[in-house]
């Protein structure tokens, strides 16, 4: 297998430019310079080909430059390109529409649109609040929402989020997922541990610290993303949406990374039988221009007019991406996640077997979670293997993120093939390989950061 020496010389002299006028702050990985794409298929400016795993974390859901997308996206461009939120559109409307269609619940969905995850993180929890009265939250460790000021209270991937931020929104209250490979409560064989959790938030939160009438909404991934690719055991989502129920307190689900089909559902919440209150989306909506959508049931959205709102959300270039996007998905990329997603953890698994270092291999559709351990015994997380493992895939030609502290994600395109899986998995297995030998990745200084992308 070839192995690249990259990054080559255009893109050495971009990323040298980028470092002198360009936010160090960004979570830069290794140094991929796009150049253009099609499909799963990406090339860097020095014409290199990659098969792209990771979809921009998650987000080109119909592939690079889909033509269907491009023309809805060229065809309003002619038209308008904004008009603000003081008006009205076609296309925004007919997005609420289309959202109010595919909801993960039987309820009317009302649509509120942001340009980003954090944005409808931040509207999801001012909602909460107004809706409900209350001021108190309850998050995750391990969740990941964004980073502004609401949206980052919440985020307890890593502390790099919270370092030098301080003080953060007050009223969020962490309790553990229910991860089933890495549980840090006690669970008794047999029991499943969403229950556990659900127990904890009960006895020991709402008993001891939190009046249950001052919390607003519980916010949770109904698969955690950039905090590990982690899925809750079975019995987690009934018990919790039961609580929800008991204390009347709102289920606000962030499906910012797991929905619009990426799971093989519309929505991941969809695989665990309960309906949310409110909902997050943004990323994969449409496929790669910016544009997120906080919905909610109809009862609960009687803001006031001017309550909230913003400059760009709805805007008609990204509304008209977006229901390109829902239709191609529609027609058939939600069925190519069921099924490809099927392939690939298969692959995955033999992998798995060939290779003590990994740990553990789960998912749902395309979004696939593969951890390294140092011992599948003690399970302690083998981070340095992974960060060799996503770039010697890179020197080979596929583009994979980490997540969580020892994990890579497999987020293609809703889109990807089952000859482009066949492609990608010998170049991750090769990749593997050459990483458990020891051989280091030589991509200069830039190989410690990609585990932040989110
Ligand atoms: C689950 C989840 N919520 C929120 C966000 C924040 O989205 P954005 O980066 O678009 O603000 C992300 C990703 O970054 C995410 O994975």
């Amino acid at each position: 297998m070839q192995i690249m020496n990259l990054p080559g010389p255009k893109a050495r002299a971009l990323v040298k430019r980028d470092q002198d006028v360009i936010s160090p702050s960004y979570p830069r990985g290794y140094p991929f310079v796009m150049e253009h794409g099609k499909g799963t298929e990406v090339w860097d400016v020095d014409n290199n080909r990659f098969l792209d795993f990771a979809a921009g974390i998650a987000v080109v859901s119909t592939g690079h430059s889909h033509p269907a997308v491009v023309k809805a996206i060229q065809e309003q461009a002619e038209k308008f390109i904004h008009i603000s939120s003081d008006f009205y559109h076609t296309k925004w409307i007919e997005l609420g529409e289309k959202i109010n269609e595919i909801a993960p619940f039987m309820d009317n969905a009302v649509s509120f649109m942001t340009n980003s995850g954090t944005e409808s993180v931040e509207a999801a929890i001012k909602l909460a609040r107004q809706s409900s009265g209350a001021s108190q939250f309850i998050g995750f460790l391990g969740g990941f929402h964004g980073r502004t000021m609401g949206a980052v209270t919440f985020t307890a991937s890593k502390p790099v989020y919270h370092r030098d931020f301080y003080p953060l929104m007050n009223g969020v209250t962490h309790v553990p997922f229910p991860d089933p490979y890495r549980p840090i409560l006690d669970v008794k064989p047999g029991e499943d541990y969403g229950d556990k959790v659900v127990e904890y938030i009960e006895e020991q939160i709402l008993n001891h610290l939190l009046p249950p009438e001052d919390v607003a909404g519980i916010l949770v991934e109904p698969i955690q993303g950039e905090g590990g690719y982690v899925l809750p055991t079975p019995g987690f989502f009934p018990a919790l949406r039961q609580l929800c129920d008991k204390h009347d307190i709102l289920l606000i689900v962030d499906e910012v990374q797991s929905g619009m089909g990426r799971t093989g559902k519309w929505w991941a919440i969809q695989h665990y039988g309960v309906e949310p209150d409110i909902v997050c989306a943004a990323k994969g909506i449409a496929s790669g221009m910016p544009l997120g959508v906080m919905f909610a049931k109809e009862h609960i959205v009687k803001w006031p007019r001017g309550a909230h709102g913003n400059t760009f959300g709805g805007n008609p270039i990204s509304c008209a991406a977006a229901l390109a996007t829902i239709e191609l998905i529609e027609k058939e990329y939600l069925q190519n996640a069921v099924e490809m997603g099927d392939y690939l953890i298969e692959i995955l698994r033999q992998i798995q077997a060939r290779h003590p270092s990994v740990g553990d291999v789960r998912g749902k559709g395309l979004m696939i979670g593969l951890e390294f351990v140092k011992d599948p015994q003690t399970k302690t997380p083998d981070s340095k293997l992974r960060d060799y493992t996503v770039d010697n895939a890179f020197l080979r030609g596929l583009l994979l993120l980490g997540c969580g502290s020892s994990t890579i994600r497999f987020a293609p395109p809703l889109c990807v093939t089952r000859s482009e899986i066949d492609e990608a998995t010998v170049i991750f297995e090769e990749a593997l390989s050459a990483s458990e030998r020891g051989e280091e990745p030589l991509l200069g200084a830039q190989s410690e950061v990609h585990t932040i992308a989110a």
